[in-house]
């Protein structure tokens, strides 16, 4: 660790409101000037995720016309409707933000081809309101730390697949270097929050029926949009302090701030996991299957 650990704030860590003011404002021209200032392709994003990275993954999960992805904490659904056109994949986006749902449903209405896009509100937590094997893939951007059991939610995963199918999900909490308690305090400080160890991931995968096929490291693009997100929310600093609280502003900056940092020093990173079902149950060792 550097010096700079020192700048760390130390708060009796209140949540900060995160996700309630921004899906209550996603369409105010000031946080859309802020998203098309990080992202240049604004597409209504509202984690780490950008546009060169979700064609990426577009095309490693094989999405095509007749396909059913699921994007499971698909926010205010714009990442959802972009795979959509893109792909012509019909998607199906789950959340469990009121606002978020809201905001997508009216979005999908709006632009999406239609039928192409639907949104429910649902806790990824719980058990997930689809028949087995309904879904060619899976996704989840930005959102698995936010989820208690994973045990259970790779179960869920896996149930809702195609055998054969394919899973692809961002995990920005892998703890891969030194960490203050300060540090992890302020990174969690936007809710419920997993960290966990880099090979957690890869063994939990398998003991759910799933074979890794791909792990890549996403903690540079990472740690860039939380630097361009702080740097662009401080520009602006006098009025969105007047619109969500002095003490909303400084949590969300403190927030984007160490985020920015430890991705940056790798002590925190962001992984992308493609997998896929094994094709039998996942009572057979994985390493006697093969996915297609
Ligand atoms: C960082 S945002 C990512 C949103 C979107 N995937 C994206 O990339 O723009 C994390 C999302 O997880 C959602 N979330 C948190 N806990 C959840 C749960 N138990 N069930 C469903 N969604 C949840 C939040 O509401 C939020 O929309």
């Amino acid at each position: 660790m550097n010096s700079r650990n020192s700048q760390v704030h130390t708060h009796s860590d209140p949540k900060v409101d995160f996700y309630d003011s921004t899906y209550n404002r996603f369409d105010d021209s000031i946080y859309c000037e802020i998203r098309r200032e990080i992202w240049q392709e604004d597409f209504g994003q509202n984690g780490w995720i950008t546009a060169q990275e979700q064609d990426q993954f577009i095309q490693w999960l094989s999405l095509g016309s007749g396909q059913r992805l699921l994007d499971v904490a698909c926010g205010t659904g714009g990442p959802s409707l972009r795979i959509a056109r893109k792909s012509g994949a019909h998607v199906v986006g789950i959340d469990i933000h009121r606002d978020g749902i809201r905001v997508a449903q009216r979005e999908s209405a709006r632009d999406g081809p239609a039928g192409v896009a639907t949104f429910q509100l649902v806790d990824a937590q719980g058990p997930l309101p689809f028949d087995d094997g309904s879904f060619d893939a899976v996704m989840c951007i930005d959102a698995i730390n936010h989820l208690a059991d994973r045990t259970r939610v790779f179960a869920e995963w896996a149930r809702v697949l195609k055998p054969g199918g394919r899973l692809l999900f961002t995990d920005p909490a892998i703890v891969s270097g030194l960490l203050a308690k300060d540090e992890i305090a302020v990174r969690s400080s936007i809710g419920f929050f997993v960290f966990v160890a880099p090979e957690t991931n890869d063994r939990m995968l398998a003991e759910a029926g799933f074979q890794l096929t791909r792990k890549a490291d996403l903690s540079e693009a990472t740690a860039q949009v939380a630097a361009d997100w702080h740097a662009a929310r401080q520009k602006r600093s006098a009025e969105l302090t007047r619109i969500e609280s002095e003490e909303t502003f400084q949590g969300q900056q403190r927030f984007l701030n160490v985020t920015a940092r430890l991705a940056g020093e790798r002590r925190l990173s962001r992984f992308a996991y493609l997998a896929c079902r094994n094709e039998a149950s996942h009572l057979i060792p994985a390493a006697s299957q093969h996915c297609k």
